[in-house]
């Protein structure tokens, strides 16, 4: 059965890069954009390269986009993903070497590949949705072309920035709210069920099985885990953007709701999603409200495992 590929839109950010690294193992991806979130945009976009290299994809492309937000101040999670972005994986990349890059910002670039493409693809977004609002406002034509955009974003039960508002819409709530206001078909994993799937310190010793790219992701995530750990979130380790790799690929792992939605866009609920039910034209977002754990996981580690 012929698959379709996907383009990854990503701030790399600790689980940006798991996602990245399940991703490669589950689905074709066919390129990454990254866009300023957890870091500043040259780390994310640095970043994003030393993933690509580390799980040895020397062809896909990775182009970087957006530096700051549409309107908003930035904001990062440094606190979470340490200065450099990966808790502190070092490793030399050589960003403008051989791997496929553009000179154009990210967005454009994927404009112009999805006017390309000859069957249409997949979006996963794991980041603020700066490029994709680009996208949206700069070539809307090519909308046409995305077969399902998955966002990691959002919550209706609380947020991990203020009391209400999740990071990726915090970060850039104008983005947000241009996105879910302009592209049907979207399906969103917010914290409603990111905090339900959370991997413990025991599950962290069993990445050293998986080779380089284990030992890699090993490192990242001790980093990573202790510092939610030391901010109050307990032992639980989210890994919040590998959830939209599993909602674009295995749908059925999960339970959906369907709701307009919009994002408030300043003020004290900066960034907090809000069900519209009276939202005029806007199309219905599948909003993932669950998750079967158990299919989850078998589904995760099978992913690792061709890493080792
Ligand atoms: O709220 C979690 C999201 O914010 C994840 O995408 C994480 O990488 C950060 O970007
Ligand atoms: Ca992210």
């Amino acid at each position: 059965m012929l698959t379709m590929p996907y383009y990854m839109d990503v701030d790399p950010g600790v689980d940006d890069a798991l996602a990245l690294v399940v991703a490669k193992s589950h689905v074709e991806v066919k390129g990454v954009t990254a866009v300023a979130g957890n870091v500043e945009l040259p780390k994310t976009f640095r970043n994003a390269c030393k993933i690509m290299d580390l799980i040895d994809a020397p062809n896909i492309p990775v182009v970087a986009g957006s530096a700051e937000p549409l309107l908003a101040s930035m904001h990062t999670a440094v606190d979470v993903h340490g200065d450099d972005g990966l808790g502190g994986y070092e490793r030399e990349v050589d960003e403008l070497g051989s791997r496929p890059t553009a000179s154009v910002p990210g967005w454009v670039w994927l404009a112009a590949e999805l006017e390309a493409a000859k069957s249409p693809s997949g979006i996963i977004a794991s980041g603020p949705l700066t490029n994709i609002a680009r996208l949206c406002l700069g070539f809307p034509h090519v909308l046409s072309q995305v077969r399902g955009l998955t966002i990691m974003g959002g919550s209706l039960s609380g947020g991990n920035v203020t009391s209400t508002a999740e990071f990726n819409f915090y970060a850039d709530p104008d983005a947000a709210e241009v996105v879910l206001g302009r592209v049907s078909g979207i399906r969103l994993v917010g914290l409603d069920v990111t905090h339900q799937v959370l991997l413990s310190w025991d599950d962290l010793r069993r990445f050293r099985q998986f080779g380089q790219v284990g030992d890699a992701l090993f490192r990242m995530l001790s980093s990573y885990a202790g510092h939610l750990r030391d901010l109050g979130y307990g032992d639980g380790i989210a890994i919040h953007d590998v959830l939209a790799v599993a909602a674009a690929h295995q749908p059925d792992f999960f339970m959906w709701e369907w709701m307009p939605l919009t994002v408030v866009r300043d003020g004290t609920l900066r960034g907090t999603l809000v069900a519209a039910p009276n939202a005029g034209d806007r199309s219905a977002v599948a909003v993932a409200t669950g998750i079967r754990h158990d299919v989850f996981f078998s589904w995760f580690w099978e992913a690792l495992e061709k890493y080792r």
